[in-house]
């Protein structure tokens, strides 16, 4: 049996760690030594309002239990603030949890533009300016955690959810670059796409099945990806449930045409099948595999 995975001496940061997902980070890692800057603006699923309230009381089950963690109520908007205070408070920061969330769903027709940049602002510009402030000090140190939430609604599509699986699979797509920034530094940055009951899946999943999945079933594998063992970067998991899974790219071996001859719709028509068969696939993890079969092709002529 692995040792029990310590934070001692780690100062996280968890964005929107007044309830839901990222509550149960913070008791996690606050639970196993670190010190936590518990954010939260405290405002409704849809993202209106603000209260102390939310990072207030989870702050309090902390200390309660005997760990560490002081409260921000700063939107991510304002990343550098609840970098800073990490700073302030502890001196440094090792972890950023990048949690925070709003829902605006309507379907794309109906969604308007505030729908749109509400979301964009709090999970992707959010997460950017929270991760960008904390760079500096990660790089500076040579070490660093970083998690992206992006969401099987990014990854698959999800009616109604437009703006919010735009954003998430975007969450995704920084990731994959801080991964290869970060990679000399010994910062880490890896996305979960997690399943838990919370308020914003409140209604939307049955009962039985609700009060099963709760959010203390996805804080195992964050905090693992946040613990100075783990040692893979870049790399994305579906988790929920007591279960968790990588997943990654496949692409098929597809058709290829000399560079000779000219390739045309009708090519691809009839080629169809090949094109889309994935018998034989391979698994590209970085550009340089995309890059490669253009560079086969030219060298083939
Ligand atoms: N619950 C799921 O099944 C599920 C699925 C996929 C992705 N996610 C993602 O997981 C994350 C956590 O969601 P959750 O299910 O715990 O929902 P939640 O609503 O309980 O938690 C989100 C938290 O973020 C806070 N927040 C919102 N806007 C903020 C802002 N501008 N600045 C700081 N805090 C802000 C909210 O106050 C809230 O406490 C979100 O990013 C969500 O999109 C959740």
């Amino acid at each position: 049996m692995t040792d029990q995975l310590r934070f001692d001496g780690r100062v996280a940061v968890v964005t929107g760690a007044g309830g839901g997902l990222g509550r149960e980070y913070a008791l996690l890692l606050a639970g196993r030594g670190a010190q936590v800057v518990v954010n939260d603006l405290g405002g409704s699923v849809h993202g209106d309002g603000a209260t102390q309230r939310a990072a207030d009381g989870v702050v309090e089950e902390i200390t309660l239990g005997g760990g560490e963690a002081v409260a921000n109520y700063d939107s991510v908007e304002d990343g550098e603030k609840i970098v800073q205070q990490a700073l302030d408070q502890y001196g440094k920061v090792d972890i950023i949890v990048n949690n925070a969330g709003i829902l605006r769903d309507r379907t794309f027709h109906k969604m308007s533009v505030d729908d749109w940049e509400a979301v964009y602002r709090v999970h992707l510009y959010g997460a950017f300016k929270t991760t960008h402030a904390a760079w500096p000090h990660l790089r500076e140190k040579g070490y660093g955690r970083v998690i992206m939430t992006a969401s099987s609604s990014g990854i698959y599509g999800n009616f109604g959810q437009a703006n919010y699986g735009a954003m998430k699979l975007a969450l995704m797509g920084l990731a994959n670059t801080l991964a290869i920034e970060g990679a000399k530094y010994n910062i880490f940055v890896n996305t979960i796409a997690p399943i838990a009951a919370s308020r914003m899946t409140d209604g939307l999943v049955p009962e039985p099945i609700y009060k099963a999945i709760g959010p203390e079933r996805v804080a195992p594998l964050v905090a693992y990806l946040c613990h100075e063992q783990c040692s893979v970067s870049g790399r994305k998991f579906e988790v929920g449930a007591n279960w968790a899974a990588e997943i990654r790219w496949q692409r098929t071996s597809g058709l290829r045409l000399p560079l000779a001859e000219k390739m045309t719709p009708e090519h691809i028509a009839e080629h169809w099948d090949s094109l889309t068969d994935f018998s034989t696939p391979d698994y590209p993890v970085s550009s340089l595999d995309a890059f490669q079969i253009v560079d086969d092709q030219v060298k083939s002529g």
